[in-house]
């Protein structure tokens, strides 16, 4: 005899892999029959078609075989209604129907910031949170380089996000979920905006994005501290900043003027992280390529901890071109290990409510 509650139970657990929320509690099962020791599914898709739809249905599978005296089981997909897309969508919003961030309380939010290109925010972001996601936290990424995008390529993410009703569901790859540009603009085509609409661009990022109950939003930011910035303070005004700089005295002063950017909107700043702070060479030696200190020197003048120093790694360069995160890329490297210790620091650094007074600029 198959025990059809503990079945039904198995069934509703079953998460959605794209918009990472149980069966059950976005309405998707729709029929569910047991004749003799075979059992028939029948589930509702928001958008048929999805490519994640034979991962549902082995994870379907396997949960219904998992139940004891089930020797067979089979899936069928149908579409949801209009009417059921509606509900849904209202479940993910929690009911309310305004047009707002749709982020959790719970989540901490953390800007990756450098007033200057090239130091690497993009990689400590996306490694970032690949070492966070090994830590079991969910993670999401904001890519709000609008023109400059790079996340996806980077966490190696290859498909479009699907879209319900007018939510965007963020895709996945390393545990790591993300919303770029690059989703939404040809290949090669120029980006060119003005103000009001990077500010309309991130809206739809942080509203029409669904990001659910995650851990960590890392916000990507690009270089400079003009518009992004200030409208990611007006959306995100709890968000802390990372602020990364190289250790040289020019990148060091340029990160110090994204501190004051991040004083002015009343953003704290959590700490600082050095990257390419040194190359090993085959001769076992640590080569200081960019100098030493500035990290260090940063954290000082800021008062904040230095949180990490990222030494220099070619495996690192060649993963964010194809994909494949230093974490898996080179579990054993140096650069590795400071993302594993970076993510630890900051998980421990519960938010503090604090403002930098002495940083104010009018
Ligand atoms: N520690 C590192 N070891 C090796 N290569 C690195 C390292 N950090 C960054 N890089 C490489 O340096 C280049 C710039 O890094 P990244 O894109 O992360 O910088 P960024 O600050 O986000 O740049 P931008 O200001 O253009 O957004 C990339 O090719 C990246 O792969
Ligand atoms: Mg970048």
């Amino acid at each position: 005899m198959i025990d059809e509650a503990a079945l039904r139970a198995a069934i509703e657990q079953v998460t959605e892999p794209e918009i990472h929320r149980s069966l059950g509690d976005l309405g998707m099962v729709k029929e569910l029959a047991v004749a003799g020791d075979t059992v028939r599914m029948v589930v509702a898709l928001p958008v048929p078609g999805g490519s994640l739809t034979p991962q549902l249905e082995s994870d379907l599978t396997t949960a219904a075989m998992a139940i004891d005296g089930v020797a067979a089981a089979s899936v069928e997909f149908t579409a949801m209604t209009d009417e059921e897309r509606a509900q849904l969508t209202a479940t993910l919003k929690g009911g309310s129907d305004a047009r707002e961030v749709t982020i959790s309380n719970r989540t901490r939010v953390l800007t990756i910031a450098s007033g200057k290109g090239g130091v690497g925010k993009s990689s400590v972001t996306t490694n970032l949170g690949v070492a966070l996601a090994e830590n079991g936290k969910t993670v999401g990424i904001i890519d709000a380089d609008v023109w400059g995008f790079s996340i996806p390529k980077m966490l190696g993410i290859d498909r479009p996000p699907s879209v319900v009703d007018q939510m965007i569901m963020p895709p996945e790859a390393h545990g790591v979920r993300a919303i770029s540009m690059d989703y939404f603009v040809q290949p090669d085509q120029a980006v060119i905006w003005r103000g009001p609409m990077l500010h309309k661009a991130l809206e739809q990022f942080l509203v029409d994005a669904y990001w659910g109950d995650i851990d960590y939003l890392l916000i990507d930011m690009p270089p400079g501290t003009g518009d992004i910035a200030i409208s990611m303070s007006q959306f995100l005004p709890r968000a802390q900043a990372l602020l990364v700089t190289t250790p040289q005295p020019t990148a060091q002063r340029v990160a110090k003027r994204a501190a004051l950017m991040a004083a002015k909107v009343n953003q704290e700043v959590l700490g600082v992280v050095e990257n390419m702070s040194w190359f090993t060479g085959d001769d076992g030696k640590r080569y200081q390529i960019f100098g030493a200190g500035g990290g260090q020197q940063l954290s000082e003048e800021l008062n904040v901890p230095l949180l990490g120093q990222v030494p220099l790694l070619p495996a690192m360069r060649e993963g964010a071109d194809s994909g494949i995160p230093v974490a898996i890329a080179a579990p054993e490297s140096d650069a590795a290990a400071a993302f594993r210790d970076l993510a630890e620091r900051v998980d421990d650094l519960k938010p503090r409510i604090r403002s930098h007074p002495e940083l104010i600029i009018s």
